[in-house]
Parts: C-alpha cells; structure tokens; sequence
C-alpha cells in the first residue's frame, strides 16, 4: 500500500511541495470552516473530541484553532513519528488529551465522544469490504447518544477520486458508499458538497517535470517520486481531466447522527 508522505519534513523538495500544494488547493479553507461549523453546532459546551489519522496535525490544527468553546481533542495515528510531531506541535496551542498510537481497526477505548472526525483517511481502513464495513460499524459505537460522527473524504466523480485513487484503492472507498452505508443501518446522514479545485496550468505550460513530479507524490500519497515513464502517463491524465487549467478536488462532509 502507498505510504502517505507527511507534509513538513525538512528537506527542500517537501518544504516546496507544502508549500506548491497548498498555495493551489483553492477552497480548502471553506472546507474546513464546514467542519468547524459542524463542531461549534454540536450541543456540548465541553466537547471530547477524537481525531481519527491526524497525520502530523496539520488539519487538526486548522480546525481545533477555529473551535469556540472548551474542548478536549485526542489524537489516533499508526504512524509513531507523525503522532509524536503532531503531539508536540498541537500541544503549543490546542487542548490535546490522549494520543493513541494504533489503526482504527486496532483502537479500543470506553470512552464516548462528542465529536469524532476524521479527514481523508478511509482509503486505509481495509483492504475488502468487509474489514472496510467493520470500520464504519465501529465509529458511530465512539459516540456519546447527542454525538456527531464528521467524515470528510472523495466522492466518486471527482477528478481526485478518478485519477488515482479509484486504480488504487479498493472500490468502496467513496463518499456515497459511507453515506449508504450509514443511511441502511437507519443512521441520520447529511452529505455536504465541498468544492475545491487544484491549479495545473503551470504544470501544463512547463517544460520541466519537477512541479508534476511533486503533484504525482501527493495525489498518490507517497514519498517516492515517479520514474519518467510513470510521471508521462500521470501528465496524460491530468490533460484528460483538467478543465481550463484546474482539476476537480471537491471533497464530501459526510455528517452522521445517532
Ligand atoms: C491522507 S493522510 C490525512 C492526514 C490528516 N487527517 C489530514 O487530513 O491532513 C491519511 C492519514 O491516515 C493515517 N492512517 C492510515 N491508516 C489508518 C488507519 N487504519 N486508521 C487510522 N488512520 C490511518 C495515515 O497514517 C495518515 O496519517
């Protein structure tokens, strides 16, 4: 399986690509101000909140900064070094309770929360349905009766899904399917369209492979960089898929009530 590259080690290549991938993923702030909005609604004045695959913390930080009101946030994340930097980086400024070094599949906990949420993580969950299906029964156990589980992942006809993760992945991994999911087992499900598109006009108009090289290691979630063959068919598919210059990057806000 693909490793996810961790944005902000040091070498010049991944400040670069931080900065590059950042700079272009327009709307992603709108995104994550519908995440917070699902936050702040929820009743509790003294929210325990779990974030499930927090990476190094980036995002978490971008919401947990942006929540009004006192709150908790513990931290779940396999990879030991990304938790370690996350934990050191979010405790400067944000309210962290426990970090729970471990997968979803492997979290045990007696703990109910208020808020559970999780961003861009359900590739990983299981490599068949029925391990995938297994994940999606566990969350909404972590929730207390008032609490909300908060989803944010690809729905299948974006550009993002269709240019790599849908040959990567295993086919369930889609936002529809974890809404349908939920709904059958009589769940309530609110799906939030999120637009956000990524700029690839320089991409297109250089002659250098240097910029889609960096674009292959994050929409693939690695840390390796493509060999020319790969990066060719890559640039192939960003063409086929691009529209004036961007390619669709819209995530869904899968919000799930008790
Ligand atoms: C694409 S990154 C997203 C990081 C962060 N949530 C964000 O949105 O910026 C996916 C994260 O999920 C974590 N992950 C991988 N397998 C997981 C699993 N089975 N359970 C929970 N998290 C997992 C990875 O280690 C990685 O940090």
């Amino acid at each position: 399986m693909a490793k996810w590259h961790f944005w902000g080690e040091k070498e010049f290549s991944d400040v670069y690509e931080n900065i590059y991938i950042r700079s272009f993923a327009e709307d992603w702030f709108g995104i994550v101000a519908e995440i917070v909005k699902e936050i702040n609604t929820q009743n509790s004045p003294n929210k325990l909140v779990l974030d499930i695959g927090c990476g190094e913390g980036h995002t978490t930080k971008q919401i947990l900064d942006r929540v009004e009101g006192d709150y908790i946030c513990d931290l779940l994340e396999p990879n030991q070094n990304a938790l370690s930097s996350a934990k050191a980086f979010l405790t400067l400024e944000n309210n962290i309770g426990e970090c729970f070094p471990g997968s979803l599949a492997t979290f045990k906990t007696d703990k109910k929360y208020d808020i559970v949420f999780t961003s861009h993580t359900n590739y990983y969950w299981g490599l068949n349905e029925k391990d995938y299906n297994a994940q999606l029964s566990k969350l909404p156990d972590l929730l207390n009766n008032d609490g909300k589980l908060l989803i944010l992942t690809l729905p299948e006809d974006s550009d993002h899904y269709k240019i790599m993760l849908q040959q990567v992945y295993p086919e369930f991994n889609y936002a529809e399917y974890i809404a349908d999911f939920y709904k059958k087992l009589g769940f309530k499900v609110e799906v939030k369209r999120l637009r956000m598109r990524m700029f690839v006009g320089d991409i297109l108009t250089t002659n250098s492979r240097f910029d889609l090289k960096i674009f292959y290691r994050f929409i693939h979630n690695t840390d390796s960089f493509p060999n020319d063959t790969e990066a060719e068919e890559f640039l192939k598919k960003i063409k086929e898929y691009q529209k004036g210059g961007y390619i669709d990057f819209s995530d869904h806000l899968m919000v799930v009530l008790k």
